[in-house]
């Protein structure tokens, strides 16, 4: 076999949202493109904002010299200077372009601070159900995972939180507003977490690292706020990206800010320069972090997400699903009304609706809708989900 044992036992266990999108090519090509509704895939079809698009195209027009050669593995200055601006105003912590590194989007983020921080058998805790790809990521920098269950409305179960913490726990990730379950962590959930980590690196001497993935932090309804982790905890390093607040998760663009005053934070910032050149990123694309410069502060119209989740909710509630109300990001996370919630992810795909299995997510009895679609996707699944759901009762 020409690919590694390893490589091969991930693509065969692990990848539900693969699968599901390949079972919507296979039935979109017998029942017609129209008639398939698929809601497996985290890609949002809502288009950059006009200022995005403006900024690209200047920057593209841009014919001064030097705009598309190698830079400072870390990223432009002045881009970084500018995004340290606005990010101090929003944390209330006064970050400079030196805390920063541009980054090939939270994923590369997520990547270049994991090689970073972790040696060997060093301890990650994630909180389910989580983003799946934490595990490769993980394990790409020898990094054990340790999964901490959450409390049935998916907030931070702190008494799991600290059973599952040890000697040789470095870092924990949390993700807020989350994917899968749109749940975003109260500002005083964060500052629990963050008493009980401080507490943990004081005890035993070696500090616990708050990586906060946080690719949804501007997106989230009613008034919610998702709180920053750097204005919580010194230890920590928040990372995010332009995939979703302005829809460019093609120009693979974000960044890592580390709080000035964690430990060893010069190390950690070297380190991380280090990791993004020698990870193969070598720097963020050049000409969208040329683009970002001229945006900061415009996000996408999140009002179209709300009104996206608020008939999706009515309808599943309406229907007899069990589900928790998402506050952010665009995913719902039901549970199923059967146990096995394969049969039933199966059972919709009858109906010809594609979600993903919770247990992709490390949460078996639940699935995963995601709605950053068009409304007819959303409005056409109904039917589906209202038939399926009826099966069982
Ligand atoms: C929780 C979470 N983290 C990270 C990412 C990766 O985002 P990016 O496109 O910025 O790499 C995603 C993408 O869906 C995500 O949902």
């Amino acid at each position: 076999m020409a690919i590694s044992k390893k490589v091969n036992g991930f693509m065969e266990n692990s990848s539900w949202i693969r699968k599901m999108f390949e079972e919507g090519i296979r039935l979109k090509k017998e029942f017609g493109e129209e008639n398939v509704f698929d809601l497996s895939l985290g890609n949002p079809v809502i288009e950059p904002p006009q200022k995005v698009q403006d900024a690209l195209v200047q920057a593209a027009k841009d014919t001064s010299p030097g705009l598309h050669r190698y830079m400072p593995n870390a990223g432009f200055q002045d881009v970084r200077e500018a995004i340290s601006k606005t990010l101090s105003e929003e944390c209330k912590v006064t970050l400079s372009a030196n805390d920063l590194v541009m980054v090939c989007g939270a994923a590369g983020g997520l990547n270049i601070t994991l090689k970073t921080l972790l040696d060997s058998g060093d301890e990650v805790l994630i909180f389910a159900p989580y983003f799946v790809e934490y595990l490769f990521y993980a394990d790409n920098h020898g990094g054990k995972v340790v999964s901490v269950k959450t409390h049935d409305d998916f907030t931070l179960n702190f008494d799991a939180l600290k059973n599952a913490l040890n000697e040789k726990t470095k870092a924990v990730i949390i993700n807020s507003p989350n994917n899968p379950t749109g749940v975003v962590y109260s500002r005083e959930e964060l500052k629990q977490l963050a008493k009980i980590l401080k507490k943990h690196s004081d005890k035993s001497g070696r500090p616990v690292y708050l990586i906060s993935d946080d690719p949804y932090k501007k997106i989230t309804f009613d008034g919610v706020e998702a709180a920053n982790i750097l204005e919580l905890y010194e230890n920590s390093i928040y990372i995010t990206s332009h995939s979703k607040d302005i829809a460019l998760a093609g120009e693979r663009i974000g960044f890592v800010a580390v709080h000035p005053k964690c430990e060893d934070a010069d190390n950690l910032m070297a380190g991380l320069i280090f990791s993004n050149r020698v990870l193969g990123f070598v720097n963020a694309p050049a000409l969208i972090q040329r683009v970002l410069k001229n945006v900061q502060g415009v996000t996408v119209n999140v009002e179209q997400y709300r009104k996206k989740r608020d008939f999706l909710y009515g309808e599943l509630v309406r229907i007899g699903y069990e589900v928790v109300k998402p506050q952010g990001a665009f995913y719902f996370f039901p549970k199923s009304p059967i146990k096995d919630e394969v049969e039933f992810v199966n059972k919709l795909a009858e109906k010809k609706v594609l979600v993903v299995p919770g247990r992709g997510f490390g949460c078996p009895g639940y699935f995963r809708i995601s709605y950053c679609l068009p409304d007819s996707v959303i409005e056409g699944s109904i039917p589906g989900f209202e038939s399926a759901f009826q099966a069982y009762l």
